[in-house]
């Protein structure tokens, strides 16, 4: 009784730090967006405005409105961009129309073409469609080893690739970059890995992490 106590303590103590991150990361996130829209979209809005109420000076020369109508299309047109961008990165809509798969081909050419890394992508899995609230997890996970790589790790190449491994749908995941030591992971104030911990709970999958100094690192986890 006193064993099954003590195991039933440390799972309600695990699951409420990763509940405690979810709510700093929800946290972090609305902070973020509100950031980026005040930078990017607030501003635009601001400067169109503006520019709106000029156009209601009376006898302005033609000159002035040709310039102040200039400024409206251009600053609508960087509004609707920054606002593409932002829903885009929110819910990638290639990943809710055409499923995991094709969100993550989308993913890797993205990087690929941003930051000249060679990704190798594989994939054995047919991932089924009425899942896809499920695999918005998997992308976000990816999202984050593929952010750490190239931000920590510093790697050239990545390799992810999917398949089934004992009846479980699996995903492993390694880069070549400059790795880090496990044991430091706990001290670390990053919100990503406690992250990717959560996700793959939430999947009620598995998860090991193996990484050592100028190794890179390898991510194994099912769901
Ligand atoms: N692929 C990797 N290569 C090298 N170091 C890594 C890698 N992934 C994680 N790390 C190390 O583990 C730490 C924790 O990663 P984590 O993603 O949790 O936080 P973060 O990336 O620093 O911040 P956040 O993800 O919240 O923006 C990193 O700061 C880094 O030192
Ligand atoms: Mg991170």
């Amino acid at each position: 009784m006193e064993k099954k106590l003590e195991f039933d303590n440390l799972d309600i103590f695990l699951k409420n730090k990763q509940l405690s991150a979810v709510i700093r990361t929800l946290e972090s996130d609305r902070k973020r967006i509100a950031q980026e829209l005040h930078d990017n979209i607030c501003s635009k809005l601001n400067v169109i405005s503006l520019n709106c109420h000029l156009l209601k000076i009376p006898n302005l020369p033609p000159k002035d409105i040709e310039e102040i109508t200039k400024n409206i299309i251009e600053y609508t047109s960087k509004a609707l961009n920054s606002s593409k961008k932002m829903t885009h990165s929110l819910l990638p809509p290639v990943l809710d129309k055409f499923g995991l798969h094709a969100g993550i081909e989308e993913l890797c050419a993205q990087l690929i073409n941003d930051v000249a890394i060679d990704i190798q992508y594989e994939n054995n899995l047919k991932f089924d469609f009425k899942e896809n609230d499920n695999h918005i997890h998997v992308f976000r996970i990816l999202q984050e080893l593929f952010a750490n790589s190239i931000q920590h790790g510093k790697a050239t190449s990545i390799s992810v690739f999917f398949d089934e491994i004992d009846g479980k749908r699996t995903c492993k995941y390694s880069d070549n970059g400059i790795g880090f030591e496990l044991n430091q992971l706990e001290n670390h104030k990053g919100l990503g890995m406690k992250n990717v911990v959560s996700r793959v709970a939430f999947l009620e999958g598995s998860l090991s992490i193996e990484s050592q100094m100028n190794n890179g690192i390898s991510v194994i986890f099912n769901f």
